[in-house]
């Protein structure tokens, strides 16, 4: 099929390769010039693993193209993807901005033919119904606009047609590509049938796991709804793993104070399938473009509809005060922190990204800074790529003994896989106090204290 998508952030160019991938033309949309180059020559501008080698296979094979001219992309596909951003406003809110844009966009270019416009972006709940406005004004703008230059092709777009679908992402950064093709399950909203049959069509291929890492599973479950309950199951699902986390933060709390291991308590009430053992890895909170965004988004629409959320504040107040844990525990072990030297290991705000986005290691550095301790961090990306966003009051090491030596304590911030592997009794050797805090349970208390290390752990 021919598809079109409108914004290359993560979503927008993750859906577009991987719609490429499997078969489909795909023309990618994005208004910064600078960027549509880069991937032009086949260059992905955000790490994802994965990702650019299946960009550039697709760029040789033909399928995929990118352009800053919405018109094109607009002609070429049967399925329009809106996946720009949707960024938090200082209320909680979403800016909805360029959702707005790209859709009078569209309805301005729209031809004769059938379009699906698929709304990729998490918007708020209702936002199909005001995308549907949208694109018609756009519409109307663009026959005003021929009318007034004499009108001749005003029939053209008259006779746009088209039909709105919800259709939410559930990708995880840092395996996106993966979760592309072996998903738990795909959304579609409309209240077309037409619309939907398109949508399902155009995920065969993933339905029925042709390209998933075990081919054998039954066919991935389509869940078919009105717009509104898709868009809320995005909210939901997003809320719930939030507030998942959370709950097991603050047993995790509990647990040190009655001395109980929450290492081991997850695993025990992880395997009720009723509970399930995902997400239940408790530590210095979450953070990221999505968790905390989407929960004050459905806070706010709570509010608005006259309902107040009170599981979903706790959970965020919960996780406000996690992401202080590990200065807490600095505290107990090191007491003042002024003049001390604290190393972070990791500062993305999880593994396998470059993202900082709402990391909680950006608390934690304003936290100690403010507090007069020094901070350093090494990150396996962050490190090497010299992103340096928000971190101004950090000296960026290039490797972890260079991070531990001269340190009074360091901080494990981000569970890195490489992390588990360092020569932490060289470390020990080299920092001025050997202290572990593993904010994400991550390490092996023996291993770490065999190298030398008093280790703390979070809950346990
Ligand atoms: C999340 C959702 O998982 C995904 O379905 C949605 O589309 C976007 O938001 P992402 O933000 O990429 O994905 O990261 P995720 O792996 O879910 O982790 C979010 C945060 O929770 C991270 O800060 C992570 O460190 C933290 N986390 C996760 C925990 O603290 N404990 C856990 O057990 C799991």
């Amino acid at each position: 099929m021919r598809v079109c998508v409108i914004g290359t952030g993560y979503v927008g160019l993750v859906t577009g390769v991987c719609l490429a991938h499997i078969g489909h033309d795909v023309i990618c949309v994005d208004n910064n010039e600078e960027k549509v180059k880069l991937m032009q020559a086949g260059q992905s501008p955000i790490f994802e693993p994965g990702l650019s080698e299946l960009m550039q296979s697709s760029i040789q094979r033909g399928k995929i193209q990118f352009t800053t001219d919405l018109g094109a992309g607009v002609n070429h596909g049967e399925v329009l993807f809106i996946a720009v951003g949707t960024p938090p406003l200082p209320t909680g809110e979403s800016d909805t901005r360029y959702v707005e844009a790209v859709a009078r966009g569209i309805g301005s270019h729209l031809n004769g033919g059938y379009k699906v416009i698929v709304n990729k972006s998490t918007v708020p709940i209702g936002s199909g119904d005001w995308v549907r406005m949208i694109v018609l004004d756009g519409i109307a703008e663009r026959q005003q606009t021929l009318v007034g230059a004499g009108g001749a092709i005003a029939e053209e777009s008259l006779g746009a047609q088209f039909d709105v679908v919800s259709n939410p992402e559930f990708l995880r950064e840092g395996s996106a590509v993966y979760d592309t093709f072996n998903p738990d399950r795909i959304v579609l909203g409309s209240n077309s049938s037409k619309a939907i049959a398109m949508m399902q069509e155009l995920y065969t291929p993933i339905t029925e796991r042709q390209f998933a890492e075990d081919k054998s599973l039954p066919p991935v479950p389509v869940v078919s709804t009105d717009i509104s309950s898709a868009e809320m199951v995005k909210y939901a699902s997003n809320a719930f793993l939030a507030t998942k986390i959370s709950f097991i933060n603050e047993v995790a709390n509990i647990c040190d104070r009655v001395g109980a291991d929450v290492v081991q308590v997850a695993k025990g009430i992880g395997l009720d399938s009723r509970i399930g053992s995902k997400f239940l890895q408790a530590g210095i909170g979450w953070g990221g473009s999505c968790f905390p965004k989407d929960v004050s988004a459905l806070i706010h629409t709570a509010d608005d509809y006259g309902y107040e959320a009170h599981l979903l504040k706790a959970a965020v107040s919960v996780n406000q005060r996690q992401r202080l844990i590990a200065l807490e525990k600095l505290q107990q072990v090191l007491k003042i922190l002024k003049g001390k030297t604290v190393g972070l290991l990791g500062l993305t705000f999880k593994p396998d990204t470059d993202d900082m986005r709402d990391a909680p290691a950006l608390d934690l550095i304003e936290h100690l800074t403010r507090l007069g301790t020094k901070v350093k961090a090494y990150d396996p990306i962050v490190s090497q790529t010299g992103l340096r966003h928000g971190l101004s009051n950090v000296l960026v090491e290039t490797d972890p003994e260079r991070l531990a030596d001269g340190c009074d304590a360091l901080v494990l911030v981000t569970d890195w896989q490489q992390f588990r592997t360092l020569d932490y009794a060289k470390m020990a050797k080299l920092m001025n106090n050997p202290v572990m805090i593993d904010g994400r349970n991550f390490l092996e208390e023996e291993i770490l204290e065999r190298a030398g290390f008093r280790y703390l752990g979070v809950g346990r």
